[in-house]
């Protein structure tokens, strides 16, 4: 057999010839990231890759990759908002994954950020599952539009990275289905995945890689799942209950053991080898989807693709403050800038972990604004702080490429020093820019953040500088939120810039001059205070357990229903235009069914070119259980001309009015009021109306013994 040519018929032939043996060797890899191959039978390895936001492809030094276009990550990309921008980008992904010999790229991650301390929280794209599944759709589609498979990671509720490993989140049957399922169920169904990757963690007691509940019952009995399920890395346990529940194929699979462990349990009986036959015949079908993608080097435009990564980050930052329309900074009524901070001649990229990019080139901030400046502005640096943490971490930013480059760096200055210094200068310029943000080592794999503060030094640098007399403009560089100190109130502006990958310095740039207006919005609420957010007294958890006791209230969704102000809500970023939003029409169609049509129309009534994203939230104010004040159910990112408007209409079913009742086991939607606002975010909303639906007429009624799940 050609194994380059292995057809779905010839996948049948080939599984019916392989002994057990050889079949079993199919279920774990030969390495860190190839499939086993039979060469017997002609079949050949296919290769993974991290992901999400960039192939890390090894060089074959453990940790040492080949530069890649590092794209914003995750959770830049989620204030973006934009499909067709997901989309692109993912399609940019897939091409270098196919050009690297990679066959599946190991992204999106779409857990919910439950609390901002999550140290992965910049591989995330969201708090809110409806939006995650959308924007995770269409990264998905993009990848595999190249011939290569995503994996949706991480499968399911893995929301810390404390006590990952071994931690079980207790979650209620509502909120699993309702937050932390929901976003996978969008994209599973959606853009059928190639893979989908197990978490680490136990869910109420049971590891996700021998779920059989999780594996099996849900992701491919209810959402009709037929791709590969693929461990996380050395997340297996319980090599038999894995491949019982329906994990697909263990990673990494340098241990040889396993397949002995397989063997011995079908010949006693514990394993059936039905199991195992149904395990090998979807590792087979991946395989036979990934052979055409063999590797095609240098067929990638990397000029082509720093260009995306520039204006993808470009759609993902957010202006969260102007006053006084500060912003775009006037070129022609300033003489002096000065730029402070470590990040504006470093910047952060993205986090540290597995899904660290060796970037193809870096756009660097101070650069970038003093081109962006013009000749008739003289831009002046200072460090102002400095991020010791990334010691330790060369590599990932793109600019320290050797260990130990940047403590030879080092500032001699003290931190005083640092800070009298970049007082003087902004004290001497019309206009300071900070790049504020998160150093590294509070934004990686395999461990939380302590606290939402920026670094003391930042904090105190701000402080200083508040109190100076010039223009203070702050941009961060962060992939989860932070608290932001009493400066706060003194900034002119307040840009977040996210991680946003190697076009992040051009792309922040642009918006503070003007050449870009800003578009993007938050995908994740800024608190006031850590104190007040849903989780603060359930997060980490404890003695390997974790208690998910803010239920369905994650995110806006809690800040709602509590009253607590946020500093900044979900869905919210200014644009130097201005829009305005007509009343809701509403058509029922079908009230037996649910289904519903909410149009609206968006004029941009300001003088430039714009988008705004309009964001269609669904409440059921009386319900049988307490559910949030209103969800996301529907957006809609718009580009607008001045003076243009647009129609949008939103096609509502079933599922957006109804809430999942464990006790029978099904979506239910109850008879009564809902309330439909579209908004500018969470809580600028700007048009609302309410309908009447009568009770789903294919659910039998409620009684009080369903809410309680006390049924068999
Ligand atoms: C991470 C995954 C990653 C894998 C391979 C794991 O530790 O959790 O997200 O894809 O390693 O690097």
């Amino acid at each position: 057999m050609n194994a380059q040519h292995v057809s779905t018929v010839d996948l049948a032939t080939l599984l019916a010839g392989l002994t057990l043996e050889q079949k079993v060797s199919l279920l774990s890899g030969l390495d860190d990231w190839r499939t086993q191959p039979i060469e017997a039978a002609g079949l050949p390895s296919i290769e993974l890759g991290d992901g999400p936001h960039g192939l890390r492809k090894e060089t074959g030094v453990d940790m040492v990759w080949y530069p890649a276009t590092c794209f914003p990550t995750a959770s830049a990309l989620g204030s973006s908002w934009d499909r067709a921008l997901l989309r692109r980008v993912g399609e940019a992904l897939g091409a270098e994954a196919r050009a690297a010999g990679v066959q599946v790229l190991l992204g999106p991650g779409i857990n919910m950020k439950r609390s901002p301390l999550c140290g992965r929280n910049f591989e995330y794209l969201s708090e809110d599952p409806v939006h995650a599944g959308e924007l995770a759709t269409a990264y998905v589609q993009g990848v595999q539009s190249r011939g290569v498979g995503a994996c949706v990671k991480h499968f399911a509720v893995n929301n810390q990275e404390t006590s990952r490993r071994w931690v079980s989140a207790e979650v209620d049957g509502r909120t699993l289905r309702e937050v932390y399922l929901a976003g996978f169920e969008r994209v599973v169904t959606a853009a059928e995945p190639w893979t989908v990757m197990c978490s680490y963690n136990r869910i109420n007691g049971v590891h996700a890689s021998r779920d059989h509940w999780l594996l099996t019952e849900i992701l491919r009995d209810e959402w009709g799942y037929t791709g590969a399920v693929v461990s996380d890395w050395d997340a297996v346990h319980d090599r038999v209950a894995a491949v019982a529940a329906g994990l697909d194929l263990e990673m990494p699979g340098n241990d040889t053991a396993n397949d002995g462990v397989l063997l011995a349990a079908v010949a006693s009986g514990a394993l059936p080898q039905d199991a195992v036959d149904t395990a090998a015949a979807r590792v087979l079908a991946l395989v036979g989807k990934g052979l055409p993608a063999r590797a095609e080097p240098g067929t990638v435009d990397t000029e082509a693709h720093h260009r995306l990564a520039r204006e993808a980050a470009a759609q993902c930052v957010v202006l969260l403050r102007n006053e006084h329309a500060t912003l775009p900074v006037d070129r022609a009524s300033i003489a002096t800038i000065a730029v402070i901070g470590e990040y504006a001649a470093r910047p952060r990229l993205q986090g540290g972990g597995s899904a660290g990019v060796l970037p193809t080139r870096v756009d660097l901030p101070l650069d970038e604004i003093t081109a962006a400046a013009g000749d008739t502005v003289q831009v002046r640096y200072e460090l102002g702080y400095q991020d010791l943490s990334r010691v330790d971490l060369a590599g990932v930013d793109g600019t320290v490429r050797e260990p130990g480059a940047a403590a030879r760096d080092r500032d001699p200055r003290s931190d005083e020093d640092l800070v009298a210094d970049a007082v003087r200068l902004a004290a001497a310029s019309d206009v300071t820019i900070v790049y504020a943000g998160l150093p590294l080592s509070a934004e990686e794999e395999a461990r939380d953040r302590a606290g939402i503060d920026l670094p003391a030094g930042q904090e105190a640098l701000l402080a200083a500088l508040a109190a100076v007399d010039t223009t203070l403009i702050v941009v961060l560089s962060n992939g989860s939120a932070v608290a932001l100190g009493p400066w706060h109130e003194r900034c002119a502006a307040l840009v977040a810039g996210g991680l946003a990958g190697q076009g992040g310095g051009w792309a922040v740039a642009q918006v503070l001059f003007g050449a870009v207006n800003p578009s993007g919005k938050l995908a994740e609420t800024y608190p006031v205070r850590l104190q007040d957010t849903p989780s603060f007294l359930n997060f980490p958890g404890e003695r390997g357990q974790v208690r998910y006791g803010e239920g369905v209230f994650i995110g806006y969704r809690w800040y709602d229903a509590t009253g607590i102000a946020p500093r900044y809500p979900f869905g919210h970023g200014l644009s130097y235009t201005t829009f305005e939003y007509s009343p809701l029409r509403v058509r029922v169609s079908d009230p037996d069914a649910g289904t519903v049509e909410v149009s609206l129309t968006v004029s941009n009534t300001g003088s430039r070119a714009g988008s705004e994203t309009v964001q269609l939230y669904v409440g059921d104010p009386e319900a049988a259980v307490r559910r949030p004040v209103r969800e996301l159910k529907a957006f809609e990112k718009l580009h607008l001309q001045p003076g243009e408007s647009q129609r949008v209409t939103f096609h509502l079913g079933n599922r957006d009015f109804a809430f999942y009742d464990t006790g029978s086991a099904l979506w239910r939607r109850e008879a009564g009021e809902f309330i439909l606002a579209a908004g500018s975010s969470s809580v600028d909303l700007r048009a609302q109306a309410g309908i009447t639906l009568p009770d789903d007429p294919h659910i039998p009624p409620l009684i009080d013994d369903d809410t309680l799940g006390g049924r068999p």
